[in-house]
């Protein structure tokens, strides 16, 4: 089979947490070349992963010709002149969320990708779990009725430490919101198919001193008319946190804890419940529940799969980055509405 020859800008995060070993598992991705800000960090990624060329600068990966599509997975400070550099040299992209510090210089790099032929798609990885593709089949199934209801929470531990690139604005572009809840925001939306058309919210810093929030609560409304809200806080512990994502509608309800994260399953309760009457008595049977089963495989291959296809065979980008700009959109929106007490409508 033909591969996908990768390389990977921002090697030692999450490309090496997760990314990478996804892509040992797609059959049509080879890590080609790794690049970190030293060449000891790289030379050591490169062994790990058995990739041919390590390199301690951008600008030399970029002008390696056999390298098709670069993951960048760089500090978010760092996204905007990868991107556009690695557009002008012609390699596909697969960028992590946010694209970048703010929605218009976002939309400015899929702008330039797509006038220029270049395949852009965004690091919304959760998508691509089992349990949220099946949850999106119900409903588009109609298994749910009219949907009314929708939340999501995605917390974690995350406390002030020196140079830490995601506690100021200028190198994170936000705080909970922007690192953790667009994963929240994304889902409702993917998985009802609605879009957030207005927004009211509250964003504080709860506990922490550093300069972006801990602590972002959104309500909202879709264009199917449901209601919802995202949590999104780093000042929970990362024991105490659930991460959840509910589903309400007017035939039975959709429980998942766990889905929210870096691995693929969780725990999915569903509720099909087709009430025929008002019940004064108001009172609840488990008969109709089940748990969702059969979740299999990572979600970070799939990812990287679907991607390379796009790009060997010319299959639609299924993850878009304009998906990450309508909701780096929401999210500023989000902030807006905090500072206003107004909400916001997109
Ligand atoms: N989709 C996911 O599962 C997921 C999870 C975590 C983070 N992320 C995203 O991935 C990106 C990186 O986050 P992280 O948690 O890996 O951060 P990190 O700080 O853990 O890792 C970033 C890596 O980039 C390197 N780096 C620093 N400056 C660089 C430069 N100029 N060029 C190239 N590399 C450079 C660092 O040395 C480090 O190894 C962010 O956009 C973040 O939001 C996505």
């Amino acid at each position: 089979m033909k591969k996908v020859r990768w390389g990977i800008l921002g090697a030692g995060g999450i490309a090496d947490r997760r990314t990478m070993p996804g892509m040992l598992l797609a059959d049509n991705a080879e890590i080609y070349a790794v690049m970190e800000i030293n060449m000891e960090m790289a030379e050591n990624l490169r062994a790990k992963y058995n990739a041919k060329y390590a390199y301690d600068n951008e600008t030399d990966l970029l002008a390696n010709p056999d390298i098709d599509a670069v993951y960048i997975a760089s500090p978010v400070i760092c996204h905007e002149r990868q991107a556009l550099a690695a557009a002008k040299a012609g390699k596909n992209i697969l960028i992590e969320k946010p694209i970048s510090l703010n929605a218009q210089m976002s939309e400015d790099i899929v702008k330039y990708c797509d006038e220029n032929g270049i395949k852009i798609a965004v690091g919304l990885m959760m998508r691509y779990n089992t349990y949220h593709q099946e949850m999106k089949k119900l409903i588009a199934d109609g298994k749910l009725g009219q949907i009314v209801s929708c939340h999501a929470q995605f917390t974690c531990w995350y406390p002030e430490m020196a140079n830490a690139w995601r506690q100021t604005k200028a190198s994170a572009g936000g705080g909970a919101m922007t690192d953790l809840g667009i994963h929240c925001l994304d889902l409702i939306e993917y998985i009802t198919g609605s879009r957030i058309v207005k927004v009211g919210a509250l964003s504080d810093n709860m506990t922490f001193s550093y300069e972006v929030e801990d602590a972002c609560s959104a309500l909202f409304k879709l264009d199917c008319g449901a209601f919802g809200t995202v949590d999104a806080n780093f000042n929970i512990p990362d024991d105490a946190a659930r991460c959840r994502i509910e589903i309400y509608g007017t035939k039975g309800s959709i429980r998942a804890e766990g889905t929210i994260g870096q691995m693929d399953g969780g725990d999915v309760l569903v509720t099909l419940s087709d009430t025929k009457g008002y019940d004064a008595m108001q009172e609840r049977s488990e008969s109709n529940d089940y748990k969702m089963t059969g979740a299999d495989g990572n979600m970070y291959a799939r990812e990287v799969a679907s991607f390379g296809d796009s790009i060997l065979n010319g299959t639609p980008v299924e993850v878009h980055a304009e998906n990450a700009v309508h909701i780096q959109k929401v999210i500023e929106a989000i902030y807006k509405s905090s500072e206003t007490g107004e909400f916001i409508n997109l």
